[in-house]
């Protein structure tokens, strides 16, 4: 099947409901912002297996960018994110310009006030506001009936699962594993802005991860000694000054202070420039999914 791509709301809305209306097509929606990579591909996969037919946007949100990000630089590769659509099965890829998502006059937000003051929130102050605003008016474009994320980005896939279930909205919410380079980098658009040597310190991220996972197995569950073994490892690759490192309850993403079933050991660090987010997940069966 030809990958259709689709810019203007009201014919990608047209064309969603009328496969809504279909009695066995189920809408897996993929939603990203260009510069594909294995981590998005995996998620047009799951939406495949899931046995949705793959609908994937591709948008830069300016809106959920502070005025001193990396909106203006981020990548936009379009003809081979295309490319990399089609080879995975997408039906429709939804391209819409800014002005097409934010004509001048756009004035509401959807804001979620719990769950996103705190880690990447307190640095990126607005961001999630960004987020959950792009997101609601994506759900009402395609109406899908499951919609996929990374856990890399844990924090936002929590918000989203909280803003469908706030706002009643009818799609089903699937996070999927991080995707990971071959040396354990959770790997991310934001990569390829990495010198080498920089590209050699990141390595660290992960490094503190499954440091914090091994001491956990080893019987340790106190939240403080699991941060401090995080910081020193970072330290170890010259990342001097992360943004934060955090151990929290995964559900409410509050600080824990013991580790245990249902904890996301989270860390945001900057590279040089570049600001690099992954996290360790202790999952409810008490295993450590990195
Ligand atoms: O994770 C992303 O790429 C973006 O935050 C999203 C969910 C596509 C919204 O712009």
């Amino acid at each position: 099947m030809v990958m259709q791509i689709i810019r203007s709301i009201p014919d990608m809305q047209k064309t969603m409901l009328a496969l809504r209306a279909q009695p066995d097509c189920r809408i897996g929606f993929v939603p990203t912002m260009g510069c594909l990579h294995e981590g998005h591909l995996s998620l047009i996969r799951q939406v495949r297996r899931l046995g949705c037919l793959p609908v994937v946007s591709l948008f830069v949100n300016p809106i959920q960018f502070g005025p001193r990000e990396d909106f203006s630089r981020y990548p936009r590769p379009f003809d081979h994110d295309c490319r990399l659509c089609e080879q995975e099965g997408a039906a429709y890829l939804f391209a819409p310009s800014a002005e097409e998502m934010y004509p001048s006059g756009a004035s509401v937000f959807v804001e979620e006030t719990k769950l996103s003051g705190g880690l990447c929130g307190a640095a990126r102050p607005g961001h999630f506001r960004g987020v959950t605003t792009v997101v609601t008016k994506l759900f009402q474009i395609v109406q899908p009936h499951v919609a996929a994320f990374g856990r890399k980005d844990a924090q936002q896939a929590r918000i989203i699962a909280h803003l469908t279930a706030c706002l009643n909205m009818p799609v089903e919410i699937e996070i999927c594993p991080i995707v990971r380079e071959p040396d354990g980098l959770a790997m991310s658009s934001r990569n390829r802005y990495l010198t080498p040597v920089e590209r050699a310190q990141s390595v660290g991220l992960v490094e503190a991860l499954r440091e914090a996972a091994g001491l956990y197995r080893s019987g340790e569950t106190g939240a403080a000694a699991l941060i401090r073994a995080m910081e020193e490892r970072l330290r170890q690759q010259g990342l001097l000054i992360p943004e934060y490192v955090a151990v929290v309850d995964y559900a409410s993403l509050q600080p824990v202070e013991t580790v245990g079933p249902s904890t996301l050991c989270a860390l945001a660090v900057k590279v040089g420039s570049t600001r690099l987010i992954d996290n360790l997940l202790i999952n409810a069966a008490g295993e450590t999914v990195l």
